[in-house]
């Protein structure tokens, strides 16, 4: 039949900070053909603690991929024709497993902890002028409780089974795709250990320049370099699944997130940008094969490197902690609502915050703050307000936090962005993009097919060396039609808001010193 005559097929895993999800889709057409989804628990064993078991993680990737496949056979879509898997992952996150029994050894560390703020203190002080940004031209990152480095760290310093199994040198160190990777790939028998260069350039171990672990970081940061995973490009076969229904599917693609959704958006080129809204918020411009150094509180990464043979290409990128999860913790933490679209809901209901702002600085304030003393704090309150105000604030302060990226990112660049394109979960709702464009008084543009992180590693799965099945020509999809949100607000309005929820995110500094 025509499902069975589709061509080759490439699957894409997007292991994301909320849930895990496995999609395949058409190579010649980039259309998405089948997927399946599971929620991720997320502990919050003490006040700024977040946690994930990586155990879950991994069930849940099988489990995605083994119903995705069900699905795909009641479609009359023959999995055979599965060519190549890509990885893309929630970055930074930190697991330590022993590579003789296959397991984990802690729980994975979450990007969004907070742990690790002493630690980050006490390596501040051994730096002359405590110099926060003192590896910037080497990592492009400034230190900070979000990376993989101070996570392991804290990992060394306190889990005794960690320690143990470094000296007897059964320990690794990976970041969530390395688990994946090696896990799929065999785990304790053979499993590849490897990351991609993107995910390396989140661990501030890596020179973002050699594209090599540095050894001098590593000696600061005390971490012993036989742990760390080899470093492979983003696109090339790293191995064969060793399990379940894709058994001898090559693993041919890898990306952090945010670099495979700028890639799933086709932003090839200097100078193009998109924005995800997932639990965090992540702006990235890709600025070509030339790193460019932020003077406003942004981060410079690997875009992504094509290839073993291919360069590496570069990002701005301004990340935002806190975006979908404001919405969740009013869910769960607040009760608010039973459900996510109910949030959404009562925020659409009264369409206004009623002049209160709602800065949800949870993990302190990332780009461009970097502040991790703050905390967050809802002001501007009356006795009118009510819980519908408050969830339209939360989502205008997603809307406040990009404009801040955006801002920073037209001072770097020069050339402010005409318009933004955006993806993730959170484009769903109609009301937030608009208030999105009104914010930042450009248009927003979404693309129809959401699912940009999971096309992007299946992009590089696909066009991996040997594999051959997707060209990475951005005129191949020139047929991506979009959504458009135009400014409906006058720009004096739209200042004085901006204006107001900066006096906010004053006030939320300083709380936690
Ligand atoms: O840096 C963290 C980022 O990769 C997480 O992405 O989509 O899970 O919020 P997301």
């Amino acid at each position: 039949s025509e499902r069975t005559a589709l061509g080759p097929l490439v699957g894409a895993i997007d292991q994301g900070t909320s849930s895990t999800r496995f999609l395949v889709f058409n190579a010649k057409t980039a259309e998405l053909l089948s997927h399946h989804q599971v929620e991720i628990k997320q502990e919050f064993p003490r006040e700024g603690w977040v946690e994930q078991d990586p155990k879950e993680i991994l069930n849940s990737v099988y489990e995605c991929v083994e119903k995705t496949c069900e699905k795909m056979k009641q479609l009359n879509i023959n999995i055979g024709n599965i060519r190549a898997i890509g990885v893309t992952n929630q970055r930074e996150t930190t697991v330590v497993w022993d590579k003789t029994t296959g397991e984990p050894l802690y729980n994975a560390i979450v990007w969004l902890d907070l742990r690790t703020q002493s630690t980050v203190e006490r390596l501040l002080k051994r730096i002359p002028g405590k110099n926060k940004t003192f590896s910037k031209f080497k990592t492009g990152l400034p230190l900070s409780t979000y990376f993989s480095a101070v996570k392991l760290r804290w990992l060394l310093d306190n889990v005794e089974e960690i320690r143990k199994a470094v000296e007897d040198r059964r320990a690794m160190f990976g970041t969530i795709d390395s688990w994946l990777i090696w896990s799929l790939t065999g785990g304790k028998n053979g499993g590849i250990h490897c990351t991609d260069v993107t995910n390396a350039s989140r661990t501030m171990l890596f020179n973002i320049h050699s594209l090599e672990w540095d050894p001098e970081l590593c000696k600061f940061f005390d971490i012993p370099m036989e742990i760390l995973p080899n470093v492979r490009s983003s696109s090339e076969v790293y191995g064969l699944m060793k399990s379940g229904a894709l058994t001898g599917v090559p693993i041919s693609g890898c990306l952090g997130d945010q670099s495979a959704a700028l890639v799933g958006q086709m932003c090839f080129r200097d100078g193009q940008a998109k924005n995800t809204y997932g639990t965090g918020c992540f702006l990235l411009c890709n600025t070509g094969q030339k790193s460019v150094f932020s003077e406003h509180g942004l981060i410079t990464t690997i875009a992504y490197k094509m290839g073993r043979d291919k360069p590496a290409f570069y990002a701005l990128e301004g990340s935002v902690a806190i975006a979908g999860a404001v919405v969740r913790w009013l869910r769960d933490n607040l009760g608010i609502a039973k459900t996510s679209q109910e949030v959404e809901k009562l925020a659409a209901d009264v369409g206004t915050s009623y002049g209160c702002y709602f800065v949800p600085a949870f993990s302190g304030l990332y780009a461009p703050y970097w502040e991790p003393s703050a905390r967050g704090i809802i002001c501007g309150l009356t006795q009118f307000t009510n819980k519908s105000h408050i969830a339209f604030a939360a989502l205008e302060a997603v809307c406040f936090q990009t404009r801040e990226i955006l801002d920073a990112m037209n001072k770097d660049c020069g050339i402010p962005l005409s318009q933004l394109q955006v993806d993730g979960g959170m484009t769903n709702n109609k009301i937030l993009m608009q208030l999105q464009s009104d914010i930042l008084c450009i248009p927003v543009v979404k693309p129809s097919m959401p699912e940009t992180t999971a096309l992007g590693a299946a992009m590089a799965a696909g066009a991996a060396e040997g594999v051959g099945v997707w060209s990475l020509n951005p005129g191949d999809l020139t047929a991506v039609t979009c959504e458009r949100f135009e400014p409906q607000i006058n720009p004096e309005e739209s200042e004085y808001r901006y204006a107001r929820w900066k006096k906010a995110v004053m006030k939320s500094m300083g709380w936690e010193t």
